[in-house]
């Protein structure tokens, strides 16, 4: 029997981390997770071995620790690494921007070194749609303009750059950016999810919250936006098909056009307003969400969707799962787990 192809997820036990550790496990794949549990819970790996009736091996270990990383890709050896270790908040990466860069940017490159030295050159990372800054217009494409407004979305073009140059100057390397839009949802089994810590800064998080009294209510930033009903349009895509992009991307290394990175949006080409997301929210759940009408959010865009068609042609994937979905599982996960990890 041919071996197992064995590939390690930095920031494996996040929450975009272990929804993807299933989807490799399924695919066939031999996992380890390596993560400094900055921003996740050791009680994942439980929650992963009820799902995957297997203990999976994880290295705790910094990104930015090259030594200790270049151990962890000996030790395990695999042929590919997908790279979701990060720190991900907008408006903390304005107060702290040389800890987003750190980690983000020095982190990925001290990932880069290791794996070079180690010899493996198969890469999968986490972009954001956030490097479309404020599009133009939607849907949005692989070929719009980039930009960042803030430290966390620099932190992800720079990466995006450095990663594009490597490829230039070695065709040894294989990578794919994958940008994601607004990953939500959980696990079906509801033993996985998101846990933010503190207030949660993405609605969805923040609506599950609310539906499960943790908090009294949610402010909608923004009713007067140019959309069809003033609240903001985003693509909403359950980390279930999130994860299963990561397996189709890994598998698509080699179809790279010109040996330049494999560049794909991850999104379902939807956009759901706020109102809506909180409509099919309430009717998945049968919670009321009591919510007021704030002002803006500096710094978001009014409407934000991909045109998901390069995924389809060039690595075979789509979304398959819809906003109700989305909803019932997020709910399934928070209702059962009321304070994330620590229930
Ligand atoms: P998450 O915080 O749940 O997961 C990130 C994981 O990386 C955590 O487990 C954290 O402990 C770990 N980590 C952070 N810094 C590390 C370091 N220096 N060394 C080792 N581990 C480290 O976030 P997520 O939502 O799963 O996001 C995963 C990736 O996807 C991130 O790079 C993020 O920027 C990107 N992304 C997320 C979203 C989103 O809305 N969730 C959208 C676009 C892109
Ligand atoms: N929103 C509210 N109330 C809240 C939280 C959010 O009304 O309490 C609104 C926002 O104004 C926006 C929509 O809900 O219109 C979605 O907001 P999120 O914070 O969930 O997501 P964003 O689109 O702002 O940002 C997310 C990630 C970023 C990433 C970006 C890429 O958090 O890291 O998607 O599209 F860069």
């Amino acid at each position: 029997m041919a071996e197992k192809r064995r590939v390690l997820l930095t920031g494996g036990t996040g929450y975009i981390g272990s929804h993807s550790a299933v989807s490799f496990v399924e695919a066939g794949y031999d996992v380890a997770l390596l993560d400094n549990f900055s921003n996740s819970s050791p009680r994942v790996l439980d929650r992963l071995e009820q799902i995957l009736g297997q203990r999976l091996k994880v290295y705790e270990v910094d990104v930015c620790d090259e030594p200790r990383l270049r151990e962890a890709l000996a030790s395990f050896s695999p042929q590919a690494v997908v790279h979701f270790a990060g720190l991900k908040a907008v408006g903390e990466s304005v107060k702290e921007p040389q800890r987003y860069y750190e980690n983000n940017v020095a982190g990925t490159l001290s990932l880069l070194r290791a794996m070079a030295a180690e010899k493996v050159q198969d890469l999968v990372f986490s972009s954001s749609a956030t490097v479309y800054g404020d599009p133009a217009s939607v849907p949005i494409t692989e070929a719009f303009p980039r930009s960042a407004t803030n430290p966390y979305g620099r932190s992800k073009l720079m990466v995006e750059d450095m990663l594009m140059d490597l490829c230039v100057s070695d065709p040894g390397w294989n990578i794919a950016l994958l940008r994601y839009f607004n990953p939500v949802g959980a696990h079906n089994s509801g033993l996985i999810g998101e846990d933010p810590t503190g207030i949660p800064n993405n609605l969805m998080p923040f609506v599950t919250q609310v539906a499960v009294g943790r908090r009294a209510k949610l402010s909608v930033f923004g009713g007067d936006y140019p959309t069809h009903d003033g609240t903001g349009v985003r693509d909403y895509i359950h980390v279930t098909d999130l994860a299963e992009g990561h397996v189709s991307a890994l598998a698509s290394l080699d179809r790279t056009p010109d040996g330049a990175p494999l560049v794909v949006n991850l999104g379902t080409g939807k956009g759901y307003s706020v109102l809506e997301t909180l409509r099919a929210f309430e009717k998945a759940s049968g919670c009321s969400v009591p919510f007021e009408i704030a002002p803006r959010r500096p710094g978001d865009v009014a409407e934000c969707y991909a045109d998901p068609s390069r995924a389809r042609d060039l690595i075979g994937w789509e979304a398959k799962l819809g906003l109700d979905r989305m909803c019932e599982d997020a709910w399934r996960w928070q209702a059962n787990n009321p304070d994330g990890y620590t229930s």
